[in-house]
């Protein structure tokens, strides 16, 4: 297959994946409203063409909490991404190193911490769910600091888990899973060999470390399940902020009211999200919550955004909507399902041309100089 755009990823990856791994990356909640619109809102916003600047030096560099950023791109944090590609969340995390932005290692991740750590050469950031486990919580926010991590995301939009109908009618979960994933892991040889044979443990890299004992598929779903905690309020992130003294990302915001309150709480920055449509199905997409949210707060505190982000020229539209720099979810998925770090390098390579061509023909030469500028006024759509 030939890939010549970072959509192409997708459809490679459905054709090396067992479906049960493709659909519970591919999928979302529910009936799938906000996943879809994720994609199709962002996709829609109409950049504005301007000519004859002379756009010969861009800038793609920019700088988020004290860290300096080749584009301003970082890899979302992924759970089980050493399912997709062999040690995958190693070998994801050196793609990012390479091109200069940061690697967000999932709190439910393959390779535990201390194994992508030292794998690379930049810190890497960290991502933390709310568990009922605060002793877990506590052991992964030491495990994190011991191993270099500069950056902790804080997730919070998952108080409790969104139903993903897709797992059930895939194998991921549901009647006879654990035979309906044997069987298409054996009708997928590329794969069976490269991951499920070369690539094990198949653990859960941080919970087993805390355990004490190994993590599969099944107690992933099971631990999660019994986990998650609905009774998580800001009172909780005080107490996070007792044991992590570096900056501090919420993510999973996606109203004005909550980023002003994340202003407030002191944190450093904040990720306006929807899970990517894997929680609640039926909110705002990113794209639709953004400009709200960048009246609230731009300025205050760094915007992230993530959910729908495909290409190049989504990353421009998304900074001109307010973000100040976004994360990409199944687009480096995808490219890591297919081609492994060399997958997600050429991503990369590929999101930074289509950024470059928006730039050019939007006269943005530096990341700065994207905003509400860039695209179409509304009043003339
Ligand atoms: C397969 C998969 C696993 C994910 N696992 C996590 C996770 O462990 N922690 C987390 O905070 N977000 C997780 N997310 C959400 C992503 O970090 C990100 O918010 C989302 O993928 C962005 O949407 P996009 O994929 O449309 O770009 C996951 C997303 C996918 C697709």
């Amino acid at each position: 297959m030939i890939i010549s755009a970072a959509t192409d990823y997708r459809a490679a990856a459905q054709s090396r994946l067992p479906p049960f791994l493709f659909h519970y990356i591919d999928g979302g909640a529910y009936a799938e409203h906000t996943l879809r619109h994720n994609v199709s809102d962002l996709s829609e916003i109409a950049l504005r063409q301007r000519v004859l600047k002379d756009m010969s030096a861009l800038d793609l560099r920019t700088e988020l909490f004290g860290e300096k950023l080749s584009l301003p791109i970082a890899l979302a944090p992924v759970g089980l991404t050493g399912m997709f590609a062999r040690r995958g969340e190693v070998q994801a995390a050196r793609a990012a190193t390479s091109r200069g932005i940061p690697f967000t290692l999932s709190t439910v991740s393959v390779c535990p911490i201390e194994e992508v750590a030292p794998a690379i050469s930049r810190p890497m950031w960290f991502q933390l769910y709310v568990l009922k486990d605060r002793g877990f919580m506590r052991n992964a926010l030491e495990r994190a600091q011991a191993a270099g991590v500069t950056t902790l995301v804080f997730t919070v939009d998952m108080p409790t888990p969104g139903a993903r109908y897709r797992d059930a009618h895939s194998g991921m979960s549901g009647p006879n899973a654990p035979l309906r994933r044997m069987w298409q892991a054996a009708t997928h040889p590329r794969w069976a060999w490269d991951v499920g044979l070369h690539g094990k443990p198949h653990d859960l890299g941080n919970v087993s470390a805390y355990v004490g004992k190994p993590t599969g598929l099944e107690d992933y779903i099971g631990w999660l399940g019994a986990n998650f905690d609905p009774a998580i309020s800001w009172k909780d992130l005080e107490w996070i902020r007792e044991f992590w003294k570096g900056p501090m990302v919420i993510k999973g915001i996606l109203d004005p009211d909550d980023a002003r309150d994340a202003v407030r709480f002191g944190a450093d920055g904040i990720v306006v999200s929807n899970h990517g449509g894997r929680q609640l199905d039926g909110v705002l997409s990113s794209a639709r919550a953004m400009p709200a949210i960048a009246d609230a707060v731009k300025g205050d505190i760094k915007i992230l955004a993530d959910s729908g982000i495909r290409t190049g020229l989504d990353v421009v539209r998304m900074l001109a909507l307010g973000a100040d720099a976004v994360l990409l979810g199944r687009a480096w998925i995808y490219a890591l399902a297919t081609a492994g770090e060399a997958g997600v390098a050429h991503l990369l390579d590929l999101i930074e041309k289509e950024m470059r061509v928006a730039m050019v023909l939007t006269s943005s030469r530096t990341i700065a100089d994207i905003g509400p500028q860039s695209l179409v006024p509304r009043a003339q759509l």
